[in-house]
């Protein structure tokens, strides 16, 4: 049995891929590009800055690193719009209950996200006070797969990686959670996610 679970954010606990897809949608849009829904795939669990580069690689532009550091900006600006309007509501299927039973447990919390707006996502969507760590993009410098952002985390709960499990809906996240010598638990496709130990639809399938 696990003394800690680690969380990732963006498809496990929130559907917030769908505002960054809009988001970058825009700017390609600016560009005279399309970006479709499956070049979407490729931006999840990536960091922002490695995002905007695989975007500007499918529409073939170039852009100097000071351009890059504003259309950055410009693509958060447009995705903290649609994030300031979550709410609850927006919490994936059992998320919160299955957060609630692990504390009942006593498996102590943490976030593991590239995201730079996690904190505020979690405030915004009320489970913040849930976790005893929140490790997130303004936290680490490695980017999944490398295994620092879930690595930190247990640290951060004082526990050892066999001790943890992580839940991961990204291919990246994954391999990092393998990397850090964790159990890991897929959520989505075995078709992507088959290097997990397990792989479930979403966590209401534990709540059940
Ligand atoms: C998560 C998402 C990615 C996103 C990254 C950075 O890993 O899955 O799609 O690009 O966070 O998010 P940020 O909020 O810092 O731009
Ligand atoms: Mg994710």
């Amino acid at each position: 049995n696990f003394r800690g679970a680690l969380f990732d954010l963006d498809g496990v606990l929130v559907d917030t891929a769908k505002y960054h897809y809009l988001a970058w949608k825009q700017l390609a849009e600016q560009w005279g590009f399309e970006f479709t829904e499956s070049d979407n795939e490729r931006l999840k669990g990536v960091s922002r800055m490695r995002s905007l580069d695989i975007v500007l690689e499918i529409g073939g532009i170039r852009l100097t690193e000071d351009e890059k550091l504003r259309k950055a900006d410009e693509k958060n600006e447009q995705y903290l719009q649609y994030i300031r309007q979550m709410d609850e509501s927006e919490l994936l299927p059992g998320a919160r209950e299955y957060l609630l039973r692990l504390r009942e447990s006593g498996v102590k919390i943490a976030l593991g996200s590239a995201s730079k707006n996690a904190t505020f996502i979690l405030e915004k969507v009320g489970i913040a006070e849930l976790f005893d760590a929140v490790v997130d993009g303004t936290k680490v410098s490695k980017a999944k797969p490398d295994p620092e952002v879930f690595e930190a985390g247990c640290r951060e709960l004082g526990l050892l990686p066999g001790e943890c499990v992580v839940f991961e809906d990204a291919e990246a996240g994954v391999q990092a959670a393998i990397a850090a010598g964790m159990y890991v638990v897929g959520i989505g496709s075995p078709a992507i996610l088959g290097r997990a130990n397990r792989v479930i639809g979403g966590l209401y399938e534990l709540v059940g």
